[in-house]
């Protein structure tokens, strides 16, 4: 027999080894769960077979095969190394009140050593604490108890998918890669030498949303095999991005980005960050996410976005028609042919994916310079700060602890002085950012320095602006302290700041975390769910105008092209529908009262800005109210 090597090869020799031993072969479920509210991605195969599990329906066969498209976040952060994905494919088998815990065992390690002529001494396996029995029946089909683990239910114990449902203790296998790969060492200690291929899970029990358990009508199986990291080993590479399921998608994206893969590592990993997204991103909406401010649409919105931001820090140049759906072309002509959704949903996604690309790109340009501005004033900030700080504290005399009123109100003038250099735009200016904001984190500082005086005198010391650094810093009581007061505030975003970026620009939290992180400096990521309850709170108070859980293909395609039909040369009124809104450029979900917003219509007799002449203003009326 021979070996299967690509990931086309792996998948069928797969089914067909689980259909020839009585298995019904079942489709790919979509990433949506069916009815399944408690969870927001298919992330496992037995998502679709809950219901027999649970015994609440009859599987058409008690035992099934399927290889199943899966999305999980939890390993994001990991995308980019040998072996975590977002999207992947998980081959399993399952028997519904069936065969257990002897027949999966024993044909998981047939299909590893006669199949796919895994070497025997290259496997490990893992069981539940408790489990006797499992490690019975690997010792019986050969495995020398030395490599066999046994672990709690940190680690060998799964589910359930979701808020609640079936779960059970588990078994896996791990494949070692051999020691050039790492120190000596077992799949315990989760080195880079051992990659996870296999879990196969004994469920038994029902676990309820409060956390109890109770077993199921009958012992079943549910297994797990990761199709691409089993394709690395077929094909004797380390990574799987190494493998057909990606190696052309690399190749696409160096290629769209006019670099060469292989040069600079942290290109490289861009590249594969992105590709992962890419493909992730081109699934998700074949299966009908569509972009928005919540659940999934808001998942979808984050790894799309993630995407982007990493093409840009690579440097990826500007792509006629946009880099991912460049990216997502590739994936729809080398997968299409197994998966028929992204064939059928083509012009969807390219819609989809190009609409947000530009969107974003046009955000991310106006919010990265902002951040960036930002950023560079908190460096500058410092930098004179810690100037200040020298030149005081080199001076005795204006380091004394006795405020007396006058000394208060000298330091009012220093605080009016820098006040004004703030209006006037010097680089102290940039301490803080935009125009409120900027007095505001002022007089944060000042204010926590303890000179609530100070700021009295503030107001009215604004004009006297004709002193020099030298004269105000002679005059000036414990500047240091002030000092030493402001310069924590030049190593942080605060909540506020962070959540107008994300209200006004659309970046996720995430990223403008992210960006921070490579200047240094921290995001008080507390003060923004402040500021976002608080949003939350206004939202709750005042008068919704929804748009529909999520928005159709037209929609983004008139989104993504700007194209409403005009029709206000014949009327000046029209009965149509909302096919978009948009805040700060960004696609929302709702809007509420007072904010400023940009709606989208499906025919609109208001004639927009163009050629000089300005737009027309207008009412919009629906049932929920009114829209100037
Ligand atoms: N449900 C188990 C897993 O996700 C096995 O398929 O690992």
């Amino acid at each position: 027999m021979t070996r299967p090597t690509t990931i086309d090869e792996v998948r069928q020799a797969y089914l067909d080894f689980f259909q020839a031993k009585d298995h019904l072969v079942v489709p790919s479920a979509s990433l949506i769960p069916a009815g399944d509210p408690t969870l927001l991605f298919t992330s496992a195969g037995m998502v679709q077979f809950k219901s027999y599990f649970s015994g609440e329906e009859r599987p058409p066969r008690p035992r099934l095969a399927s290889s199943q498209k899966c999305f999980r976040t939890s390993d994001i952060d990991e995308v980019g190394d040998p072996k975590h994905l977002t999207f992947f494919e998980m081959l399993g088998n399952f028997s519904i009140g069936d065969y257990f815990k002897r027949e999966a065992i024993a044909w998981a390690w047939e299909f590893c050593t006669q199949v796919l002529q895994l070497p025997e001494e290259r496997l490990w396996i893992t069981v539940f604490l408790d489990d006797d029995e499992a490690e019975a029946i690997w010792r019986e089909i050969g495995v020398p108890p030395e490599r066999i683990l046994r672990y709690g239910e940190e680690h060998n114990y799964w589910g359930p998918a979701g808020e609640e449902g079936p779960c059970g203790p588990c078994s896996e296998i791990h494949y070692d890669y051999g020691e050039e790969y790492g120190p000596d060492a077992t799949p315990a200690e989760g080195g880079e030498r051992f990659v996870e291929i296999w879990n196969l899970v004994f469920t038994q029990f029902h676990q309820r949303r409060d956390g109890s358990r109770t077993p199921l009508p009958t012992p079943n199986i549910d297994t797990g095999m990761g199709l691409e990291r089993t394709a690395a080993i077929m094909q004797g590479v380390r990574s799987v991005y190494q493998t057909d399921a990606f190696d052309y998608l690399v190749e696409r994206g160096a290629e769209l980005a006019k670099m060469r893969y292989g040069e600079d590592e942290e290109m490289d990993y861009a590249l594969r960050v992105l590709a992962e997204h890419a493909r992730a991103v081109t699934f998700l909406i074949a299966d009908g996410v569509a972009p928005s401010n919540e659940g999934r649409g808001y998942v979808l919105r984050r790894i799309l976005r993630r995407a982007v931001r990493y093409a840009r820090k690579a440097g990826v140049p500007a792509v006629e028609g946009g880099f991912l759906s460049g990216m997502a072309e590739a994936v729809i002509q080398r997968m299409g042919p197994v998966y028929p959704e992204l064939e059928r949903e083509r012009d969807f996604i390219y819609s989809v994916i190009r609409g947000e690309e530009q969107r974003f790109n046009r955000t991310i340009d106006a919010g990265t310079a902002f951040l960036e501005g930002m950023l560079e004033g908190r460096v500058t900030a410092r930098e004179q700060l810690l100037g200040l700080l020298k030149a005081v504290s080199s001076r005795p005399e204006i380091s004394r602890d006795d405020n007396s009123a006058e000394e208060v109100a000298e330091v009012a003038i220093w605080a009016a002085k820098l006040r004004n250099k703030l209006r006037e735009g010097t680089p102290l200016g940039s301490l803080m950012t935009g125009k409120g904001a900027e007095v505001d984190a002022f007089n944060r500082g000042l204010l926590a320095f303890g000179l609530e005086k100070t700021m009295q005198f503030v107001a009215s010391m604004v004009q006297e602006t004709d002193l020099t650094d030298e004269q105000i810093l002679d005059k000036a009581p414990k500047l240091s302290s002030a000092i030493e007061q402001l310069l924590p505030a030049t190593k942080r975003i605060f909540g506020n700041e962070a959540f107008l970026l994300y209200d006004t620009y659309g970046f996720p939290p995430d990223i403008t975390r992210d960006i921070a992180r490579e200047h240094g400096l921290q995001v008080d990521m507390e003060g923004f769910e402040r500021e976002m309850e608080a949003q939350r709170e206004r939202g709750r108070a005042s008068a919704k105008f929804g748009l529909g859980d999520a928005a159709s293909p037209e929609a983004y395609q008139t989104l993504a092209t700007g194209e409403s039909r005009f029709t206000g040369y014949d009327s000046l009124r029209e009965e149509t529908v909302v096919i978009g809104l948009l805040a700060g450029g960004a696609p929302v979900e709702r809007a509420s009262k007072g904010q400023q917003v940009e709606v989208v219509l499906r025919e609109t007799p208001f004639y927009a800005e163009a050629g000089g002449q300005v737009g027309d203003t207008g009412q919009l009326r629906g049932p929920l109210g009114v829209v100037r």
